[in-house]
């Protein structure tokens, strides 16, 4: 049973990808702010505690820090708060030393209001550069030219009374739209990924990857009339319109085909790849961010099991509808967590984390992990005068802010967790359970959760049926359990998960036995052999189980 990934397996996908958000990783001096020297100082985590394959960095370019880096001023440049290109290249070369690869984030859809392009393009109507942006016309009555809206609330369109005419933006009024009809645009936003790889990175994490060109004509959305949440979360505004317009166009995938070419041609010697946030849920439109030839993105990432119920039925439902309209040789992926969603172990309970861990370890495709989700951490309840996240201050009280999912990372039992020093105040607060729950006491308690997420990792990293054998689910398990198959040539293992608060008997007399290799039940990481004709599952229990060949 050889899967495509078998034949060819790239470091993308027989590999684990860990998503550090600079901001909250360690701060290397002393400002309370993660920075770059404070990830390069922490690197063997990944290599040797973790174990994991590539690190993506959220974005640390020059910015004003609207959204928290989002807001690109230089693209070429890191941010004085980060570092600086010395830093940066450092990172890479050490990064590289110990077998990882290293992702950065790229933000084509919008740069800060502040980026010397859209002070140009502001500065008069026949600026060279005024249509690098997008600039319409007020409605006669002077109101925006569309109704589109922005995702963080509000109308999409900011006036410019200076030059009489609307800029549009996706998301924040100091996140100027980039107007991607315009060659000069994507030759210039070409340049800075190839200043990057030039620099060194292996590969490229593309921000609102779906969306970055509108529609030519501007029109309207349609509205919803079904009242429901377009996404996988509720998004306020956002959610009142059907996003035809200044959602996907088709165009987009030209752009995706010339981005690839040229990132092919940087990979004859080192392997990079891309990978697009495509928040959309239709598996076959979304596959589409492959390419009909698969010349598009390496991967679009896969939020299916964000949006799905946290019960057995539905994330066997979303992984069997990958599984069946996956074009042939694309290869999936899987995220639980990112800086934009409340934490899993928060969202599902911190009983299921490890639960959690264990589906998003040993499915077919690459798994996204969160900084702090293998300790188990959980969002922090930010009180509103240390509120920092801008969409918290533009929808107070609606539930959409990302400052709970962000707080600094847990080292230790030392103040402020080891994240900075004992005297300054991080930019977020850090949890209240932090003296129990980081890494040092975690390495220290054999059945902790970081224990189990260690071993896990390596038993995927060495384990050619969890890296890239076939999935198949298992029918006739309860109705709370999801039980799955993962076979490569010469490796088979059962992955047994229990998503209900009860106890699960599963009955399985045809696989006959198998070697328990890791189990959620802090006791169960030792090795034994069981029986599959009845096997007991504690709420929200897991078991990898090795089958005999
Ligand atoms: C998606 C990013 O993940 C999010 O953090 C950001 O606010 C928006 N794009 C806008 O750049
Ligand atoms: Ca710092």
């Amino acid at each position: 049973m050889e899967t495509p990934g078998e034949k060819t397996p790239q470091w993308w996908q027989n590999g684990i990808i860990y998503q550090v958000y600079p901001r909250s990783f360690k701060d290397g001096n002393g400002d309370g702010i993660g920075d770059l020297n404070g990830i390069t100082e922490k690197l063997d985590y990944f290599s040797e505690t973790l174990g994991v394959t590539a690190i993506w960095l959220s974005p640390f370019y020059r910015s004003p820090m609207a959204d928290f880096g989002y807001d690109v001023a230089d693209y070429t440049d890191v941010d004085p708060m980060f570092g600086n290109l010395a830093d940066f290249d450092r990172l890479v070369e050490e990064t590289h030393k110990r077998g990882l690869k290293i992702i950065v984030d790229w933000v084509p859809n919008h740069t800060s209001n502040q980026h010397p392009w859209f002070l140009e393009s502001k500065s008069s109507k026949d600026n060279p550069k005024r249509d690098w942006y997008v600039w319409k016309d007020p409605k006669p009555d002077g109101s925006p030219p569309n109704n589109w809206v922005s995702g963080f609330g509000g109308s999409a369109w900011e006036f410019d009374p200076a030059t009489g005419q609307y800029y549009e933006h996706t998301f924040l009024k100091e996140q100027p739209d980039l107007n991607w009809r315009n060659p000069a645009v994507v030759e210039a936003m070409f340049g800075t990924v190839e200043f990057w790889l030039k620099r060194g990175v292996d590969g490229f994490r593309i921000d609102v990857a779906q969306s970055i060109l509108k529609d030519a004509e501007f029109r309207d959305n349609p509205l919803r009339t079904d009242n429901a949440v377009a996404g996988h979360k509720p998004m306020g505004d956002y959610d009142t319109q059907v996003h035809l317009y200044d959602g996907p166009q088709e165009e987009t995938h030209g752009i995706y085909r010339q981005l690839r070419q040229l990132i092919d041609r940087y990979s004859a010697e080192q392997p990079r790849m891309m990978v697009g946030e495509i928040h959309i849920f239709d598996v076959v439109k979304w596959a589409q961010f492959y390419g009909e030839n698969l010349d598009e993105l390496h991967m679009p990432f896969n939020f299916g099991l964000l949006k799905a119920k946290w019960e057995a039925q539905a994330i066997r439902e979303t992984v069997d509808n990958l599984e069946e309209n996956i074009p042939e040789g694309a290869w999936p992926n899987y995220v639980l967590g990112n800086h934009d969603e409340p934490r899993i172990a928060s969202r599902i309970g911190p009983g299921m984390a490890r639960l959690a861990m264990l589906l998003l370890l040993t499915l077919r495709g690459t798994p996204t992990m969160y900084y702090g989700d293998e300790l188990g951490m959980q969002d922090v309840k930010i009180p509103a005068d240390k509120v920092q996240d801008p969409w918290e201050r533009l929808t107070p009280g609606m539930g959409l802010g990302r400052d709970p999912e962000r707080t600094p990372m847990q080292w230790d039992a030392s103040p402020n967790a080891g994240f900075t020093g004992p005297e300054v105040t991080p930019w977020l607060p850090v949890s209240d359970i932090y003296e129990q729950e980081n890494v040092a006491a975690e390495l220290a308690e054999p059945g902790s959760m970081l224990n189990f997420t260690r071993r896990l990792i390596e038993l995927r990293q060495n384990s050619p049926a969890l890296l890239s054998g076939s999935y198949r689910a298992v029918n006739g398990v309860p109705v709370g359990c999801f039980v799955f198959l993962r076979e490569s040539s010469n490796e088979r293992f059962l992955i047994l998960l229990n998503f209900s608060d009860e106890t699960a008997t599963i009955q399985l007399p045809d696989l006959g036995e198998g070697l328990v290799v890791l189990s959620t039940e802090e006791e169960g990481l030792a090795e034994k052999v069981i029986a599959l004709d009845e096997v007991r599952l504690g709420p929200a229990g897991g078991l990898l189980v090795k089958l005999a060949y």
